[in-house]
């Protein structure tokens, strides 16, 4: 991994993929700010992160309100400036339901949180990334997967692979953007899914679901190279092609 200091914003970064992405992009050598919705989860890990020797900051920042958004950017650069990246991954599974039986609210706080939170993101960080920047969306197969009961998330997460290849048709020039689809991954997001006992995706055993450290690694991996080949596309971040790229951990483990 190159040595790329900066500072990287991870937006949803209290639990999960979240905060498995600011524990490998501090150990990768960035200054991490981890944007929460409530600081007080992102501090304790800000501050093991400190205790290691590595940068890290939490602040507080719901991703559906811009305002708190900008200023988790303009947190980040004054934190480690230059801003070199910033990674959407705050989401929402729910409303896993028919259509018919969606509470309207909760579809449209879906598409506020995973597509306009991106939106967010993205457009607080452009005018503020360093010239190479990189832009990772968290997407997911339910992208281009059309999935019986999980409309807001699948048309959501369709839109933020659109808002992807625009923002590359704007800024590949300048910037490099990526979807990152981790695969399934064992977080909370997948308890709810099995929960729901809505389709195959519910029935997955826990035991077969990906580690969030897994695909952290390959999300920091595309933070410190930045890949110009890859830029507007949706990467499968557990794809051989892409591990075979990435080459082995650091000490030898596969
Ligand atoms: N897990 C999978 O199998 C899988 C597969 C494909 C794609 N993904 C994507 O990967 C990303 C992370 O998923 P995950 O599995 O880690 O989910 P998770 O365990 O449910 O965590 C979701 C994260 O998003 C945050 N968040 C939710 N609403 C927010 C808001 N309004 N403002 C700020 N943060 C907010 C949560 O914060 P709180 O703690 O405050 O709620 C939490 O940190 C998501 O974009 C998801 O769609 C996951």
């Amino acid at each position: 991994m190159p040595d790329r200091p900066g500072a990287v914003l991870v937006l949803g970064a209290s639990r999960g993929l979240g905060r498995a992405i600011a524990v490998a992009g501090a150990e990768a050598g960035f200054a991490v700010v981890l944007g929460c919705r409530e600081v007080a989860t992102g501090e304790p890990t800000a501050a093991r992160l400190r205790a290691r020797g590595l940068r890290a900051s939490a602040i507080g920042v719901d991703v559906t309100n811009y305002d708190a958004v900008a200023a988790a950017v303009e947190h980040a650069v004054a934190f480690g400036a230059p801003l070199v990246g910033i990674v959407n991954n705050a989401g929402i599974i729910g409303p896993l339901a028919p259509i018919e039986a969606t509470a309207p609210d909760a579809w449209s706080q879906a598409i506020s949180v995973n597509l306009v939170g991106a939106y967010h993101g993205t457009r607080a960080a452009l005018p503020r990334l360093a010239d190479g920047g990189v832009i990772v969306n968290l997407s997911s197969g339910a992208a281009s997967q059309p999935l019986a009961g999980w409309s807001a998330y699948c048309a959501a997460k369709a839109g933020l692979a659109m808002l992807t290849r625009c923002t590359h048709a704007e800024h590949g020039e300048r910037l490099r953007v990526y979807g990152a689809r981790p695969g399934m991954l064992d977080t909370d997001m997948q308890a709810e899914v099995r929960a729901s006992g809505l389709g195959p995706a519910s029935r997955i055993a826990q035991r077969s679901l990906g580690a969030p450290s897994v695909a952290a690694r390959a999300v920091a991996w595309l933070l410190g190279v930045a890949p110009e080949d890859l830029s507007g596309t949706e990467i499968e971040l557990d794809s051989v092609a892409l591990q075979l790229r990435m080459g082995p951990l650091p000490g030898g483990a596969a």
